[in-house]
């Protein structure tokens, strides 16, 4: 054996042994300490999230360079984060995996060097960041260092937003402004029982407020994924998360200059669905869940929901017509009647705002009577937040499909995807009811002064109603303005859908050149 081969080996050997050593991250007992419970070490969770053997790891070496407090003795490889890229069913990811065994995860200058790399790498490639957070927050030892860091990533996460898409799955805390990161992507997910999300937590609400409350129900995924809508998905355990966001990335483009994936189907684009014609109850005041009908239609009835928990008088989530992507917005009659609330108006404007940024169709399923009345939504500033669905839908530029299944009065006829927001194509069932408003409410108002003079006054009432309902209660009025381009039978709904997504697969719409809008936020 040459000299150069023997220095060569030497040097192969040390790697190894660096490497070996990294791959331990804060040692064996801290390992164990952290995987009770369930959870799994920074390094398993790239295992099961990204395609087998295509992790690329950057930054491996990296130690932080804080002296205060002693820290100067102590260095652990890769500081507490392992970054770098890979792929999910072939398509490439930069991925970030807080690693809680090493100084509890916590975010110090190098840390947040080494995320702000590969983020800026996800832009300049084009490919979506992942961030598995598992964090104790700002790194104690540096002080105004960590939290410059912060600030580094926060900027990035703005301006990426709408660029590539930004996941972030919470696995373990998530507390002070380290929330804010996570929380200007695009999607959240947590893990049930095992993270929560909080800016102040139990101790300090305590002090201030006297309110007791545990970390899972004041930041829990439960909690978070129904009450506050902060989280988008919530995972039974690690594996199950991870797996949620492999089956959210086959919907979404690497960046916002590039088509979402169609995939391949064996459900017939013209399937006609015999089931829809009788779908729709006869009374209209009966419920039906939308997510069947949804089911019915989309390609192998495969939804994946958003938000499943959260204002669920309205339902968004991704599906696929004949392969392609789509965003559907719903209402749910089964809850609220389908009203739109400051909640439901939020979670459609986001969920309408991601799919414009990335390309993604959106389909549109109404039955609403209108906006929810009373004094806490108006007090709330339901004008506000409506606004939000209005704007979303105004300036959304990808194909737009809307399909009138039942009610559509008043506003929220217009706010839901209506032709007079430039809408492609409006589609109505005959059982459509397009008003100002339902025909009791409608006859109440006008005709008021002729109900109090009849001789029997419910009778007139009844026959006035009568009258509304056959003049206005359908989509024919619509449909002679143009407003709705076919009324169609219900059969028919994935063909049309199909045939209206195939016709718009080459829209372009451009809003004017500013610097940016102000949506009513
Ligand atoms: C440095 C930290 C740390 C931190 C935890 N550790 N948090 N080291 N900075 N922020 C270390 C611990 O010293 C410990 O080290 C190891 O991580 C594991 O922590 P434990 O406390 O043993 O774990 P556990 O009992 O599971 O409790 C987890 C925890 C707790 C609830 C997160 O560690 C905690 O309260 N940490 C502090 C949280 C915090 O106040 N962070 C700052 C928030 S302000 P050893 O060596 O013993 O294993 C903030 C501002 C961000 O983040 C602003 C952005 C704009």
């Amino acid at each position: 054996m040459s000299e150069t081969e023997n220095i060569n080996l030497v040097r192969l050997n040390e790697l190894e042994t660096k490497n070996e050593q990294a791959m331990l991250g804060g040692g064996e007992t801290r390992i164990e300490k952290h995987k009770t419970g369930g959870r799994l070490t920074a390094r398993e969770r790239l295992d099961i999230l990204l395609d087998p053997g295509s992790f690329v790891e950057l930054d491996r070496f990296v130690h932080h360079r804080c002296t205060n407090f002693g820290m100067e003795k102590s260095h652990i490889d890769g500081d507490g984060v392992v970054t770098g890229y890979g792929r999910i069913n072939g398509k490439l990811v930069f991925v970030y995996s807080q690693d809680f065994t090493v100084y509890g995860g916590s975010m110090s200058r190098t840390q947040a060097t080494k995320i702000c790399k590969i983020m800026d790498l996800a832009v300049k490639n084009g490919a979506p960041v992942i961030g598995l957070n598992d964090s104790g927050g700002a790194r104690i030892q540096e002080g105004v260092e960590s939290l410059a860091g912060y600030g580094d990533i926060f900027v990035r996460n703005t301006m990426s937003s709408g660029i590539v898409p930004q996941i972030t799955a919470i696995m373990g805390p998530s507390a002070g402004g380290a929330v804010y990161s996570p929380s200007i992507t695009d999607f959240i997910f947590m893990v049930k029982e095992s993270s929560y999300m909080f800016v102040t937590g139990p101790d300090v609400i305590k002090t201030v407020t006297h309110e007791e409350v545990t970390k899972e129900d004041l930041g829990g995924a439960s909690t978070h994924s129904s009450k506050s809508g902060v989280a988008h998905f919530a995972a039974e355990d690690d594996k199950h998360c991870l797996l949620m966001i492999r089956e959210l990335l086959n919907f979404l483009p690497g960046n916002n200059l590039d088509d979402p994936p169609v995939l391949a189907t064996t459900d017939r684009p013209d399937r006609i669905v015999d089931e829809l014609n009788t779908f729709i109850p006869d009374n209209s005041k009966k419920p039906y869940d939308v997510v069947e009908l949804i089911k019915f239609i989309v390609d192998e009835g495969y939804f994946l929901e958003v938000h499943k928990h959260y204002a669920t008088n309205v339902v968004v989530g991704f599906a696929r017509f004949n392969g392609r992507p789509v965003g559907i917005v719903a209402n749910q009659p089964q809850v609220l009647a389908g009203c739109l609330n400051i909640d439901a108006s939020k979670k459609g404007a986001r969920f309408i705002r991601f799919c414009d940024a990335f390309n993604i169709p959106i389909v549109s399923l109404v039955d609403v009577p209108g906006f929810l009345p009373g004094t806490e939504q108006e007090w709330q500033g339901i004008i506000t937040h409506g606004a939000k669905l209005l704007y979303a839908y105004a300036e959304a530029t990808v194909p737009k499909i809307t399909l009138i299944t039942r009610k559509a009065y008043g506003g929220a006829y217009i706010v839901m995807g209506s032709k007079h927001l430039r809408s492609d194509v409006n589609l109505a069932y005959p059982t459509a009811e397009i008003a100002v408003m339902g025909a009791e409410g409608a006859v109440n108002v006008v005709f008021r002064n002729e109900v109090k003079k009849a001789s029997n006054p419910e009778a007139e009432r009844a026959r006035l109603t009568k009258e509304y309902e056959e003049k206005f209660n359908n989509p024919y009025r619509a449909a002679e303005l143009g407003y709705i381009d076919e009324v169609i039978e219900p059969a028919m709904t994935r063909k049309r859908i199909v045939d209206a997504l195939e016709m718009l697969k080459n829209k372009k719409d451009v809003n004017p050149q500013k610097k940016h809008g102000n949506i009513p936020l």
